[in-house]
């Protein structure tokens, strides 16, 4: 059990996940492992120093696992239904926000059953986050599975300071007008103090679901919400999110995991060229695109012989039908490169459709000629940054869609509208043939950009706006906005 009793934390950090792996031991007895993504690498320091606490699901239906400690770190676990993870993860999450909030990639579903679920477990973390915080407490909520949080919670506990941010991209007011809950959505955000977005063109749509869906005034990235008695102020602004870039780089340096790269390229027998994609395995990562283009490359030669493709696409969302549809036509068409183009002892795709440790990635990055990072939409693209932290080498060069929040940082990039395959084929050979010394400078000034902005610098900037901005009811005579 967590040491801290109700109401005690200064920092409550509340997301959709929480940052550890369930593992059952021999004896059956469950134990925690923090996993080591970005998130709680740059949340961490601040939960230690404040002795913050983490609210989260485990990504299990079924009970609660309550408060308790993982490295140190106080956790508390909530616990969904099987109907909830039905009806609001599979659900309104994945199979209407997700779609809807990427330009609809896939049709977006609107079930009235799903928006109850998305409420009712909204209204669980949001009184679990109210029974967690300190007086006057730092509340920090993140992404589309929250939504509603910012709003219950400030009904429920109006002394604390409450951020929000959104992992993905907010789509422009015509897609989000689809959205039969979209008042309910912008009205559950606008009770935070500070809202984070990836990029600039999010907040400005975010802005403009403001005016259009609820009638509210803005002025730049201010949004004014009326009260009983005056007004709130909110900020909605960008704050690219990044990576761990030095304990990247660190891991990347290391003698097992360069030893683990040279293994890889020695596995693939001599390899012309060595392509790399790494994705969850998501209709939005543009992986169909991605292969329609390697077959063509492949028909034409102009990549030169036994070219490679390793595709890690890791399992993803397994029991919703639109990822079901995709894994069947990314195998058929591996199958169908492989048939065609392969040899006895040659296959053009390696596919795997599997999750790796952090180390073997790593190796991966660092055993790829070109990088293809080819999204048809993406919040950011954390892949691009971590391959460009991993190269500490400066060798590599990378293929970036512009429909990532990335693109707006990686100017060493080949930018790429994966939509149009000629072009994507082009700019594949282009990448591909680019000399060393220019390769090295596109690549040292993108590690440049990362290693400058890396998660903990993101997660710095937001907590001090939101610090800064001011928080509660403004009277409104004190300030006006024309
Ligand atoms: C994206 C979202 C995250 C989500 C992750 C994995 O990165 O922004 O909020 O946790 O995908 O998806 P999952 O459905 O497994 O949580």
């Amino acid at each position: 059990m967590s040491s801290k009793q109700k109401s005690e934390h200064d920092f409550v950090v509340v997301a959709s996940r929480l940052p550890v792996d369930r593992i059952e031991d021999a004896d059956g007895r469950t134990t925690w492992r923090t996993s080591p993504g970005g998130l709680v690498t740059a949340l961490e320091p601040v939960m230690r120093e404040t002795g913050g606490v983490w609210i989260g699901w485990s990504g299990d239906a079924g009970p609660a696992p309550g408060a308790f400690e993982a490295d140190g770190l106080h956790l508390i676990g909530l616990g969904l239904s099987d109907t909830e993870v039905t009806h609001f993860y599979e659900g309104f999450c994945n199979a209407t926000l997700w779609p809807l909030y990427h330009d609809v990639i896939a049709p977006p579903q609107f079930h009235r059953r799903w928006w109850e679920a998305y409420v009712t477990v909204n209204r669980r973390f949001a009184q679990a986050t109210a029974e967690q915080a300190a007086p006057g407490a730092t509340v920090w909520v993140h992404d589309y599975q929250l939504q509603l949080v910012p709003r219950m919670l400030r009904e429920l506990r109006d002394d604390v300071r409450i951020g929000f941010f959104n992992h993905i991209p907010f789509p422009g007011y015509e897609i989000f007008a689809q959205l039969p809950w979209r008042r309910q959505v912008v009205e559950g955000l606008l009770g935070a103090d500070l809202l984070g977005f990836q990029r600039r063109a999010d907040a400005t749509n975010f802005g403009r679901a403001c005016r259009r869906a609820v009638g509210l005034t803005t002025r730049g990235s201010t949004v004014r919400v009326p009260e009983p008695g005056g007004h709130r102020e909110i900020q909605a602004a960008a704050f690219p999110i990044s990576i761990d870039a030095k304990g990247l780089e660190e891991m990347a340096r290391r003698d097992d995991v360069r030893k683990r790269s040279w293994q890889i390229r020695e596995a693939l027998e001599e390899p012309g060229l060595v392509l790399l994609g790494v994705d969850r395995l998501d209709y939005t990562k543009g992986i169909l695109h991605r292969l329609r283009a390697y077959g063509e490359l492949l028909a034409d030669g102009r990549l030169g012989p036994r070219v490679v493709l390793v595709q890690v696409a890791s399992p993803s969302r397994e029991r919703v039908e639109a990822y079901q549809t995709l894994r069947d036509e990314v195998e058929v068409m591996v199958g169908r490169i492989n048939g065609q183009y392969g040899e006895v002892g040659y296959s053009p795709v390696h596919y795997l459709h599997q999750s790796y440790p952090r180390e073997e990635m790593a190796a991966l990055y660092l055993a790829g000629d070109v990088m293809l990072v080819t999204p048809l939409r993406d919040g950011m693209n954390l892949v691009a940054k971590e391959y460009v932290a991993s190269r500490f080498d400066e060798g590599g060069t990378l293929v970036l869609s512009e429909f990532t929040g990335a693109a707006d940082e990686l100017a060493g990039a080949f930018l790429v509208n994966p939509h149009d395959i000629e072009g994507l084929k082009d700019t594949i050979v282009r990448a591909a043939r680019t000399g060393p010394a220019e390769a090295r400078r596109r690549m040292r000034a993108m590690r440049r950009r990362v290693r400058e902005h890396d998660v903990a610098r993101w997660a710095a900037d937001f907590l001090d706006t939101l610090r800064r901005v001011p928080a509660g009811d403004q009277p409104d005579a004190e300030r006006e906005i024309s």
